[in-house]
């Protein structure tokens, strides 16, 4: 079934850990990252993304709690033709601190890290993951103008693309640029993260990594631009936001964005028997009937 070998090289990461505080009570007794957007978990959509840069060997890190959750979602990963292990995060200490959760995981590879609450939905994103992943030397990271920059990481880079700064919620952001919670890296992230401090606020803080490799000259920015969707799904704005764009896309287009099944498939990951069979498991779903439709 390991039909396409994707991209062995690289291992990937889901953070689908945090409180969700700005979701409370909804929250309390599941994560974030297992509500429904657009009739699917939420982590469907990072995991997709994974899948579409070619990687096939995924750490999910998550509250202890909220493990055995994501174990029955994704089970070891091989009816999708990929690996997936868990680690727990037993307290939000940063976003950087998954590198350090995942060190043996990552294992000198290089390594793209994702937010769990992250979406990313455009055309030709597959082929921009791909050439990212292909050989990151350095780091590369996705930009999106946003209107309210100072609620994210934000940057510059200079005409090559090469980011020049970087901040964290800046109360003065230096442009509309706002880095998502994509994060590519060669072997060197995991070193950098071992040596980070904690911020003021006590987190090990993802930008600092960045900065780490743009203040060597070797952080470098994909623009994803307008007529591209972002969305991160922190707050109950966006998460309505998330769901109604999702929802309006598959019913307008016919299509699932997402749908792991027909991701692996068309990645080579699994083949048509097997979607078949993964959808005839389901075919009391809407979900379960669209697999079958691919799998005809
Ligand atoms: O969404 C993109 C933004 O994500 C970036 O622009 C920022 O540079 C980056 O710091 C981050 O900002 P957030 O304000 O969204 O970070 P937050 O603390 O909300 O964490 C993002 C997600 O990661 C959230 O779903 C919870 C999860 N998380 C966070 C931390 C700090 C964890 O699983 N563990 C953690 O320790």
């Amino acid at each position: 079934m390991r039909g396409n070998e994707g991209n062995p090289e690289v291992k990937g990461i889901i953070l689908a850990g945090g409180t969700g505080s700005r979701l409370y009570p909804t929250t309390v007794a599941v994560s974030k990252q297992l509500l429904p957007v657009g009739n699917k978990p939420m982590i469907y959509y990072p995991m997709s993304v994974l899948l579409l840069a070619g990687v096939r060997d995924i750490l999910v890190i998550g509250r202890p709690t909220e493990i055995p959750r994501f174990q029955e979602l994704f089970g070891d990963g091989s009816h999708l033709g990929i690996s997936v292990s868990y680690a727990e995060q037993a307290e939000p200490r940063g976003i950087a601190d998954a590198l350090l959760i995942g060190a043996d995981h990552v294992a000198g590879d290089p390594v793209a890290l994702i937010l769990g609450d992250n979406i990313f939905h455009g055309h030709h994103f597959s082929s921009t993951l791909q050439e990212a992943t292909r050989d990151p030397h350095g780091c590369v990271l996705f930009g999106y103008p946003v209107p309210d920059p100072e609620r994210y990481g934000v940057c510059e880079t200079d005409a090559d693309g090469r980011v020049v700064s970087l901040e964290e919620k800046p109360r003065h952001p230096r442009s509309n640029r706002a880095v998502t919670g994509l994060y590519v890296y060669d072997h060197e992230a995991v070193d950098i993260a071992k040596n980070l401090r904690p911020s003021a606020r006590g987190e090990l803080e993802i930008t600092d990594v960045n900065r780490h490799y743009a203040d060597r000259g070797r952080a470098r920015l994909v623009d994803l631009g307008r007529g591209f969707a972002w969305m991160d799904t922190g707050t109950p704005e966006s998460f309505l936001q998330a769901d109604l764009y999702i929802r309006a896309l598959e019913d307008r287009q016919g299509v699932r964005i997402a749908c792991l099944e027909e991701v692996a498939l068309r990645m080579g990951f699994i083949d048509i028997d097997q979607c078949h069979r993964l959808g005839a498991e389901r075919s009391g779903s809407a979900y379960g009937k669209y697999l079958l439709s691919l799998a005809l």
